[in-house]
């Protein structure tokens, strides 16, 4: 089963240039291990189990490495800081998916992907943005992206936070289904084995012992 899903993703390479891209987000936002590659490999498995086309794949997976240049487009100090965001901040960084968007559009990325860099911060309860589309407003390749995104983001720590525990990640993802996240996406993700790589989870069990840092 691992090997033959290993397979499949082999027959979707990403280009180099946006990997390259992802890792220099990740760098600027202060990820020590490679979290848009993360992202990218939970949402393709999730691909998988609700029988994406491959081309559907390679979209929602070029996007993942994608999703948040625009916050490095607008390289603002606030972002990587260990201070909590004033009200001026947090207005300016919801700007960053339309501005991801933008760039994709530049980069001459289909459209598929620019729309999903638009909509990975749009919850199912109709609270997110930019453009408060609800339940299945948001496309399924959307709403997958959304929980990879956050469920990565939560279990890696960065140099302002620890990182959650396996066990309090998925209570997250139970607690906030229905409202950040699809149902059906977030129970799909509890059922993934292996949803965090053990190289990732022994780091957060360790920051859990040493206690939480500063949110
Ligand atoms: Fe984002």
């Amino acid at each position: 089963m691992i090997f033959a899903e290993h397979a499949i993703k082999k027959e979707l390479p990403v280009e180099e240039d946006l990997i390259n891209d992802g890792a220099s987000t990740d760098k600027f936002e202060g990820y020590a291990e490679p979290h848009s590659e993360r992202i990218a490999d939970l949402a393709d498995r999730l691909a998988i189990q609700f029988n994406f086309a491959v081309r559907d794949r390679l979209m929602l997976k070029r996007a993942a490495y994608f999703h948040d240049f625009g916050e490095l487009t607008m390289n603002r100090a606030y972002i990587s800081s260990a201070s909590e965001l004033t009200e001026a901040e947090r207005l300016d960084l919801f700007r960053h998916p339309v501005i991801g968007e933008q760039q994709a559009s530049k980069r001459d990325l289909p459209r598929a992907v620019q729309l999903l860099v638009r909509w990975h911060h749009e919850w199912w309860n109709g609270s997110g943005y930019p453009d408060k589309l609800i339940s299945k407003q948001i496309p399924l390749a959307a709403r997958i992206l959304r929980i990879a995104d956050t469920y990565c983001a939560l279990t890696s720590g960065r140099p302002f936070r620890a990182a959650f525990s396996p066990r309090e990640a998925d209570a997250y993802v139970a607690e906030s289904a229905g409202i950040e996240f699809d149902p059906a996406v977030a129970l799909a993700l509890l059922d993934i084995p292996e949803r965090i790589p053990s190289v990732v989870a022994d780091t957060a069990e360790t920051a859990l012992d040493e206690g939480p840092g500063e949110e």
